[in-house]
């Protein structure tokens, strides 16, 4: 379980460069009005799918974790410790949000009429799917575990 701790802390930077990568893509395509390439449409993809494996490993870690084994425990208990409830709600809640923003960033962009709305939608959703990503990580825990 330890090994599946270490890939979910380092996955986060794959997460967190590949929604950087995007955002900034669409936000460069909206204001300098460039054309939607696939490599827009490679990037929400890469960000989605690293975001879709992150999502899988905490389920997994969620159920099955060591910081969670204290929670299941005593769920009633765990809510009044903040830095479990941490993980037993905010963390989960935070992240199931932001993974639908950054999968809905992608659908609508590719429904979209032209290619200024493909840019703008993409823009939106997945700077703030990534703000979310932001404030739910655990940032007290270490940066890099090997
Ligand atoms: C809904 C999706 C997610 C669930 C259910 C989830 C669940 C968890 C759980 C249970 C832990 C505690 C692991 C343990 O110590 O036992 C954890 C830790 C962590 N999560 Fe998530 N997580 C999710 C999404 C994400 C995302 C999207 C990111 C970042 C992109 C992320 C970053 C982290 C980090 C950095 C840690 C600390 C790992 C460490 O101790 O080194 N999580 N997560």
């Amino acid at each position: 379980m330890s090994f599946l701790v270490v890939l979910h802390n380092l996955l986060r930077w794959v997460v967190l460069l590949a929604g950087a990568a995007a955002a900034l893509k669409a936000i460069f395509g909206l204001v300098g009005k460039q054309s939607w390439t696939p490599l827009d449409n490679r990037l929400g993809l890469i960000f989605t799918i690293s975001f879709d494996l992150q999502f899988l490993l905490g389920l997994i870690l969620y159920v099955a974790g060591p910081t969670m084994q204290a929670v299941w425990g005593d769920f009633g208990g765990a809510m009044s410790n903040s830095a479990l409830r941490f993980y037993a709600v905010e963390h989960i809640f935070i992240m199931f949000i932001s993974l639908g923003l950054a999968h809905a960033g992608r659908s609508l962009a590719k429904k979209a009429a032209n290619d200024l709305k493909k840019h703008q939608r993409a823009a939106i959703f997945f700077t703030l799917s990534l703000l979310l990503i932001f404030v739910g990580i655990p940032w007290d825990r270490p940066l890099f575990r090997w």
